[in-house]
């Protein structure tokens, strides 16, 4: 069956509700019907500083939220990167593939560098797609579901695949990108025209999945809307509205047309009550299965041992075909 690859980043403790309707939720149906490989991107973290006791901690507890939120062991492999060192040798490889003006194109790069200051942005940040990159061709995904920030970095791993393909010989498939229009992009409680992101400047616009229920409910209630009172689904000029509906609509399964008419005269307090609702309805559950997984500490790293040799297990037959087409002598 086709193979998808996806990674999260451990850093910043609690999963926020973009990630997973952005990309998490599409992990755990995709692995049903894919051969699915599901990382959490400890490399990938350290391109910003990281006090070393919370990356272990953050590392395992995104591994619990993965688990958590419904992906399973025995029908992914799911894994931490740093525990296949395959991605760093593939990465050195894509480096040097890579044109200095392509890798400064990047917007992510630009605008994670703005915001840190120039000086402070390290060359890690610089090539963390390249690294992204060599994540995706080590498994030959097909498919990479992720939100809307990450198109151009699915792009660029097209680019290199085709690039490598061509100058030494078919080595990697070209993977597309997995994006979902519905959630492609959650946005902001309190900034609807901004994503929702740990790095926003008002934490009441972000939904952490495992903040307190009731402070996620409170959160819902005052979130941005708009001065008109109908419940329209319009991103351009109702945005705050439309990313209720369209998170409401992920969340119960009913599409967007029949939560409008459910609405109809009613005010934006009834929809944020009834969401405030579920997300509370999805959160609790959520929480305590996260932290049951880290109760148990021992079982939670030994799925990821598993999930490591299994990784390991293709990462290397890709890396092997990789320095032979490149032309390094093998060790005898
Ligand atoms: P990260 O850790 O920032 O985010 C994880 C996933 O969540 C999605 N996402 C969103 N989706 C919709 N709306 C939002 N507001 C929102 N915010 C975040 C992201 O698009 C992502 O899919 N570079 C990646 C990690 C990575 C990776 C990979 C992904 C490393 N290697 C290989 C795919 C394949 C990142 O930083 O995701």
């Amino acid at each position: 069956s086709p193979r998808v690859l996806s990674g999260i980043q451990p850093t910043a403790g609690s999963f926020h509700l973009g990630n997973y309707l952005g990309a998490v939720r599409q992990w755990v149906a995709l692995q049903e019907t894919h051969d699915a490989f599901y990382m959490v991107v400890d490399l990938h973290a350290i391109t910003v500083p990281q006090d070393p006791a919370e990356l272990r901690a953050n590392t395992r507890l995104a591994a619990a939220q993965l688990l958590a939120a419904g992906l399973d062991p025995e029908r992914c492999t799911l894994f931490v990167q740093s525990h296949v060192p395959e991605h760093a040798q593939l990465g050195w490889v894509m480096n040097c593939l890579t044109g200095f003006g392509e890798a400064s194109r990047m917007t992510q790069f630009k605008d994670k560098s703005a915001k840190q200051g120039a000086d402070r942005a390290t060359v890690g940040l610089f090539t963390y797609p390249i690294l992204q990159v060599a994540d995706i061709l080590l498994y030959q995904a097909n498919e990479v579901p992720v939100g809307e920030d990450q198109r151009q970095h699915i792009e660029l791993t097209r680019d290199l695949a085709e690039r490598f393909n061509g100058r030494y010989g078919q080595t990697f498939t070209v993977p597309s990108p997995y994006i979902l229009k519905e959630t492609a992009k959650i946005y902001d409680l309190q900034d609807p025209s901004s994503k929702m992101s740990k790095s926003t400047a008002n934490p009441k616009g972000l939904v952490n999945l495992l903040d307190e229920p009731k402070a996620t409910a409170k959160k819902i209630k005052s979130a941005v809307t708009d001065t008109d009172t109908v419940i329209r689904f319009d991103a351009e000029n109702k945005p705050g509205v439309s990313n209720l509906l369209t998170i409401m609509s992920t969340l119960t399964g009913t599409g967007i047309a029949e939560l409008e008419q459910n609405y109809e005269g009613k005010g934006y307090g009834a929809l944020k009550t009834d969401l405030a609702e579920v997300m509370v309805e999805f959160v609790t559950p959520f929480r305590a299965r996260t932290q049951g997984y880290l109760d148990d500490p021992e079982t939670l790293d030994s799925v990821l041992a598993k999930g490591a040799e299994k990784a390991r297990a293709v990462a290397a037959e890709t890396l092997a075909q990789t320095y032979e087409a490149v032309g390094f002598l093998p060790a005898k």
